[in-house]
Formats: C-alpha cells, sequence, structure tokens
C-alpha cells in the first residue's frame, strides 16, 4: 500500500479498505529514529503499551501511563510521513466508559497527531467504540489475548483453542460492527484466524495469528534482536542487535582501558583549520 499525493500519510480508511489485498504491513515504534527506519517499508506503525517492557523495563504493561504514550507519540510521530500512525491507550485511561476513553483518546489524538488509537478488548469494548468513531476517533482494537488483561488470564496463553474459539469470534465481531477499522488478533490458533478473517469485513493484523490474517505486526525489538532472554514462538528475528551491541561496547570498552581510543584522528589540534561540510579539525 503507499499514501498517494507525495508525503501524504496513509488514513484509517486505506487500510480498511486494504482486506483481502496486499498484506498490510505494521511494526511497532517508541522513538523518532527507529520510526524513520520503518517508514518506508510500514503501512502502519503502532507505538504500543509495551513501550512500557520494551524501553522501560516495566514487568508488563500495566504501569504505562498516558503521559507515557504521549511523548513516545511525539517522538513517533517527528519520525514520520508516509506511515499511518496509532497509539495505543494505555491500562485505565479508557475503559470506565466511553466518555472516559474520548477524553483521554482526543487528548491523545491532539497532542500526538496520531490518526487513530489501539483499545484492548472486544464485546465489552463495542459501546465505546462504537461512541469514539462516531465522534471522529478512528479505532483499531485488539482481541485474543491482550496483554493488559494478563491478571485476568493467569499468563500470556493462548486465546480461543478449543470452546473458547466462539469467545474470540464474538469478540472480532464486536468490534467491527462497532465499526473499528482494523483489529490486531494475539496468539490465538491458525484455524481461528483464517475463520475470524473470512468471517469480519475489516483487517485482521495479526501477532502469533498465523499468515492467514490480513496484515502482521511485531514488536520491533524483537524483530531487530534486540534481547537475549526472549525468544517467543511466534517473533522472527531479522537481525542480532544485541548481539552486535555487546561486541560493540565490548571493543570500546577494551580500546579505553588500553589508551588505543581516541586515537589521533579523534583528537583537536591547537589550531583549528574549518573542513568543508564538517566539525574543525
Ligand atoms: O503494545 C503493543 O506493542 C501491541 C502490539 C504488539 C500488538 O499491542
Amino acid at each position: 500500500m503507499s499514501a498517494t499525493g507525495g508525503t501524504r500519510s496513509i488514513t484509517p480508511p486505506e487500510i480498511r479498505a486494504a482486506k483481502g489485498k496486499t498484506p498490510i504491513v505494521c511494526l511497532t515504534a517508541y522513538t523518532t529514529p527507529i520510526a524513520r527506519l520503518l517508514d518506508p517499508h510500514c503501512d502502519l506503525v503502532l507505538v504500543g503499551d509495551s513501550v512500557g517492557m520494551v524501553l522501560h523495563g516495566l514487568p508488563s504493561t500495566l504501569g504505562v501511563t498516558l503521559d507515557m504514550m504521549i511523548m513516545h507519540g511525539k517522538a513517533v510521530r517527528r519520525g514520520l510521513e508516509k506511515a499511518l500512525m496509532v497509539v495505543d491507550m494505555p491500562f485505565g485511561s479508557y475503559e470506565e466508559g466511553p466518555e472516559q476513553a474520548f477524553r483521554n483518546g482526543a487528548r491523545v489524538m491532539a497532542e500526538t497527531g496520531c490518526a487513530a488509537i489501539k483499545l484492548e478488548g472486544g464485546e465489552s469494548m463495542a459501546e465505546t467504540i462504537r461512541f469514539l468513531v462516531a465522534r471522529g476517533v478512528p479505532v483499531m482494537a485488539h482481541v485474543g489475548l491482550t496483554p493488559q488483561a494478563v491478571n485476568a488470564f493467569g499468563g500470556y496463553q493462548v486465546q480461543g483453542r478449543g470452546a473458547d474459539a466462539e469467545r474470540v469470534l464474538r469478540d472480532a465481531r464486536a468490534v467491527a460492527e462497532a465499526g473499528a477499522f482494523s483489529v490486531v488478533l494475539e496468539k490465538v490458533p491458525e484455524e481461528l484466524a483464517v475463520r475470524i478473517t473470512k468471517e469480519i469485513p475489516i483487517p485482521t493484523i495479526g501477532i502469533g495469528a498465523s499468515s492467514a490474517c490480513d496484515g502482521q505486526v511485531l514488536v520491533v525489538d524483537d524483530v531487530l534482536g534486540m534481547f537475549t532472554d526472549f525468544r517467543p514462538k511466534f517473533v522472527k528475528r531479522y537481525a542480532e542487535l544485541a548481539e552486535a551491541a555487546d561486541a560493540a561496547v565490548s571493543a570500546y570498552a577494551r580500546d579505553v582501558r588500553e589508551r588505543r581510543f581516541p586515537g589521533p584522528e579523534h583528537v583537536f589540534g591547537s589550531a583549528p583549520k574549518p573542513v568543508k561540510g564538517g566539525e574543525a579539525a
């Protein structure tokens, strides 16, 4: 999918219309440099509340605040031109009811410049989604494993196995009927992902939900191999940056200790000569 008209961003209706066409490419981002890196390649960039675990070292997403999401949303906005930016609503910022969700969702949109928000929940969130959509807030829904409900689920296990499939299917139908423009389907069996993707009219964006989905999303740090101790089954690593960073930092530490860094090329003389397009030598 590509935005038309120069640097115009992809819109929620364009994502909605991509159902059944070319798969929708989505990754998370939390900072400007990573957003710049993703923008040419992604249709949608999600400022996920996974930021709490990925960047802030929190044990779950539950401690993430609205202010954190707004700060990271603003940073990501500065790095995007083409991709649609969606910001996650953190735990406690929308569940009280439609009015709370609208108040906080509108603040997130106004302060970050995002074009849509994401919230977790299926049938129980349908009324809220309908209220938001009717008032100009495009909503990406999130069903299956919803990490903000980790305590209610008792962990991060696959959802929708066996008889539980009907519950997840009902959730997906409910958010589509309420007007969400797409839905994240997290950690559900392939068969169920196939069924939901066939049945609902909005794109399913899978994470641990098979290639049957209309698009895929992953946490960018997982894709880049930024963690040595976290290797979930549903992630494919496309780089090993943690290993590369460890080797780089260890080489730097050795060079400093052995006085090999800084070298003569990194040192300033007492009579600076301006160099073309760069720093004084
Ligand atoms: O918070 C997040 O990063 C997410 C995606 C991985 C779907 O919700």
